[in-house]
C-alpha cells in the first residue's frame, strides 16, 4: 500500500517502515488562497509568526500563500515563481515545522537544503537559524573551501538541518561524517541548476541516500523542464505551483547598449559610477578580476566575487559589498542565483549571460521584494545575434541604444555620481584623505575586498 504524502502525519517519526515512493504524476496547479491572508492563517506555528514578525513579514508573498497549505501537509513541491519573490521562506517554514517535534541523532540530520553556492548556502542557513531556534533546533552549513572539521563538530552535535552544497556533503558522507538515512525533508533550492549535468549524478546519489517517503520540495525562479529527472525519479505526486508571469520582474527597466570592444570597461565605469548598489557579471573569472581592478582604477572600488578566490576573500568582498562598504561587484555566475543583498539597483551584464536563465537570475538580483530596479546589457555588434535570442527567450524588450563612455544614456541610467576614490598610483587599491578614513575607501585601502587567488572548485 502506497502512502501519500497528503495523508502522512506532517511530523511522522522517523524509523517507521519505509514505503515504495507511489506512481509519480504531476498535479495543476493548485488554486492560491486568498490574498490578504496571514502566515497563522495558512497554518504556520505562533512560535515562526512571532519571528517572522521581528523582521517586519507579516503578509505571505503570493508564493508563499500557494505553497505553505500544501507543503504543511507534508505534499512534495514544485514552487516557481520570480526572483526575490519569496522562495526561501517557502521552503524554510514547512521545512522547520515538520521537524520541530522530533529527536536527531549525532551525524544524522532530518533536514536537508541543497544549494549550488556556497553563498547561498550561507544565507539560506541566514534565514532558518531563528525559525529553527524558535523550536529547538539547529542548522548546520556544509561546504567546500573551509575547514571541514567545525562543520563535522555540528553534525555531531546533532544538527538537525544541513545547508549543504552537494560536493562537501558527499564527501562528508564519504567519510562517514553525515548519514542521511534519517532525512525527513528534502529541498533543492535552485532546482533547475542542481538538475543540470554539473550538479545531477551528486545530487541524485545524496537524494537516494534519503529514505524514499521523504517530502521533498523543489524551488526556482527557472523550473523547467530540465527537472524533470528529479521530479519523475524522487517526487511523489507532487503539487505544482507556478506564480507571478515567466521571466524577470515586471519592475525592472531593462537597457541593451551596444559599445565598440575597446570601449566597453569605460562605459562599465561610467554605468556603475553612480550612488546606486552596482551588481556587474562577467562571464569569466579572470574578466571578473580584471574589470574589478579597471574599476577601481576609474574611481569606483570594485569587490570581486568569483571562484578564483579563497572562500575567506569571497565572504568579505560579499560583506563588504552588503555593507555598502564599496558599492560595486563585479562577479560571475555563481553571484546570479539567490543571492539577497539589500538595495542593488543597477544590475550591469558586462558580458552578456551565455543563456536565458542566467539572464533572468543574473537580473533578478535587483527589484527584488517588490522593488524597482534597472538591468543594463552591454554588448558588442557581434554578439547582437546572440543576445536578441536570449531576450527573446526571456520575454524582454529592452530599450536599445549604441554608446561610448561619454553618452548621455550612462549618466542618465547611473544616476547621480558618487564621490571618485582616487586610487594609488600603480595599483587597483584607492586610497582617501584621512578625513574620509571612514568611509568606502577605508575599506578599499585595506585591500580586503580583493584577496588571494585560489583554484576554487564548485560548491
Ligand atoms: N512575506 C514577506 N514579506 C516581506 N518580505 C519578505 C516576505 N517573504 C520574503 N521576503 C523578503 O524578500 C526578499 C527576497 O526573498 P527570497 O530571497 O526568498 O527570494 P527568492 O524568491 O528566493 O529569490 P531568488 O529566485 O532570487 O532566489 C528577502 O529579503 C526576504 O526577507
Ligand atoms: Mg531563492
Amino acid at each position: 500500500m502506497s502512502v501519500l504524502p497528503a495523508e502522512r502525519p506532517a511530523n511522522a517519526p522517523v524509523g517507521q517502515p519505509r514505503t515504495a515512493r507511489p506512481r509519480r504524476s504531476r498535479q495543476h496547479p493548485a488554486p492560491s488562497p486568498a490574498p490578504g491572508t496571514t502566515f497563522a492563517a495558512l497554518g504556520v506555528a505562533t512560535a515562526l509568526v512571532t519571528v517572522l514578525a521581528r523582521d517586519g513579514i507579516i503578509t505571505p508573498r503570493p508564493i508563499q500563500a500557494a505553497v505553505l497549505p500544501d507543503a504543511l501537509a507534508g505534499r512534495d513541491i514544485l514552487g516557481c515563481a520570480q526572483t526575490g519573490s519569496g522562495k526561501t521562506l517557502s521552503f524554510s517554514l514547512p521545512l522547520v515545522a515538520r521537524l520541530a517535534r522530533g529527536h536527531t541523532m549525532a551525524c544524522r540530520p532530518r533536514g536537508l537544503v541543497l544549494v549550488p553556492t556556497r553563498e547561498l548556502a550561507t544565507q539560506v542557513e541566514a534565514v532558518l537559524s531563528p525559525l529553527a531556534g524558535a523550536v529547538g533546533l539547529t542548522v548546520a552549513v556544509v561546504f567546500g573551501g573551509t575547514p571541514q572539521r567545525p562543520q563535522v563538530a555540528a553534525l555531531r552535535g546533532r544538527a538537525d538541518i544541513v545547508v549543504a552544497c552537494p560536493g562537501r556533503l558527499a564527501d562528508l558522507i564519504g567519510q562517514g561524517h553525515c548519514h542521511l538515512g534519517d532525512v525527513e525533508v528534502s529541498v533543492l533550492d535552485e532546482a533547475d541548476q542542481m538538475a543540470d549535468l554539473g550538479f545531477l549524478p551528486e545530487v541524485r546519489r545524496l537524494l537516494e541516500a534519503t529514505p524514499p517517503e521523504g517530502q521533498r520540495l523543489l524551488f526556482s525562479a527557472t523550473l523547467d523542464g530540465e527537472v524533470d529527472v528529479l521530479a519523475r525519479r524522487f517526487l511523489a505526486r507532487p503539487v505544482r505551483h507556478d506564480v507571478d508571469a515567466a521571466g524577470p520582474p515586471a519592475q525592472i527597466a531593462h537597457y541593451l547598449l551596444t559599445v565598440p570592444p575597446s570601449e566597453r570597461a569605460a562605459v562599465v565605469a561610467a554605468l556603475a559610477s553612480g550612488e546606486g548598489r552596482a551588481l556587474i557579471f562577467t562571464r569569466t573569472r579572470r574578466g571578473a578580476s580584471k574589470l574589478a581592478r579597471q574599476l577601481t582604477i576609474a574611481g569606483t572600488p570594485a569587490a570581486e566575487l568569483h571562484g578564483d578566490l579563497a572562500q575567506g576573500a569571497r565572504s568579505r568582498n560579499l560583506a563588504a559589498f552588503g555593507s555598502g562598504e564599496v558599492h560595486a561587484m563585479v562577479a560571475t555566475d555563481i553571484a546570479a542565483r539567490g543571492l539577497h543583498v539589500d538595495g542593488i539597483a543597477l544590475v550591469i551584464h558586462a558580458d552578456p549571460p551565455a543563456e536565458h536563465k542566467a539572464y533572468v537570475h543574473r537580473s533578478g538580483r535587483t527589484a527584488r521584494a517588490g522593488a524597482a530596479g534597472t538591468v543594463v546589457t552591454v554588448q558588442t555588434a557581434a554578439q547582437s545575434a546572440e543576445v536578441r535570442a536570449l531576450m527573446r527567450k526571456a520575454g524582454v524588450t529592452p530599450r536599445a541604444a549604441a554608446a561610448g563612455p561619454g553618452s548621455a544614456v550612462l549618466r542618465s541610467i547611473a544616476g547621480p555620481p558618487a564621490r571618485r576614490i582616487t586610487p594609488v598610483a600603480g595599483s587597483a587599491r584607492p586610497v582617501l584623505a584621512a578625513t574620509q578614513a571612514t568611509g568606502s575607501g577605508a575599506v578599499a585601502a585595506s585591500g580586503g575586498f580583493r584577496g588571494r587567488s585560489r583554484q576554487g572548485r564548485r560548491g
